[in-house]
């Protein structure tokens, strides 16, 4: 027996950033300001992340390379791992994600795997949605209600009592 199954969701896209909530369009810009020291002297591919948390705190982060290529890590990442660190009890309600440049023209910046795997993790430990905005130069957003949808499948784990 077969059966086929299908994977799809919904997501908003706005032509422009004035369309947004005023918090949204300050915590995009905060991603944008960001994005501004990250320090990519390598792939020259500058990245925002801003995460606002429950109690109003907003914890950026950029990417940060470095010559030992794989120890470098992305923006969100880095952002993720801080509001982790500094709040570690305080549930992330938005991540704000800026690169100027989209990886090809016309689309949109959208966080790697490794981001999006961690991203679903912690949605997991708060027990709620973590949504994503996305925006590159153009200055199209994209939100997704939470950020399991980019991950479908997502590895979970569960530790094994020894
Ligand atoms: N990068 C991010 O910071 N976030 C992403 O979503 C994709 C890629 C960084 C990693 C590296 O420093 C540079 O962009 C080029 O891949």
């Amino acid at each position: 027996m077969k059966e086929k199954r299908n994977y799809s969701f919904d997501y908003e896209v706005y032509a422009s950033l004035n369309q947004l909530s005023v918090a949204d369009q300050k915590l995009l810009y905060a991603a944008v300001e960001v994005s501004k020291d990250a320090y990519a002297p390598y792939s020259n591919f500058h990245v925002g992340a801003a995460v606002e948390l429950e109690n109003g705190e907003v914890v950026k982060g950029s990417n940060q390379e470095n010559g030992a290529y794989p120890s470098g890590l992305c923006a969100e990442r880095v952002a993720l791992f801080a509001a982790s660190a500094n709040f570690p009890n305080v549930k992330m309600k938005t991540i704000a994600i800026y690169a100027e440049q989209s990886v090809e023209e016309g689309d949109q910046i959208s966080p790697c795997g490794s981001c999006r795997q961690v991203m679903s993790e912690y949605e997991l430990k708060q027990d709620s949605d973590l949504r994503v905005l996305l925006m590159n130069g153009n200055g199209k957003v994209w939100e997704l209600k939470s950020s399991q949808l980019l991950l479908p499948f997502a590895f979970k784990f569960k530790a094994t009592k020894k």
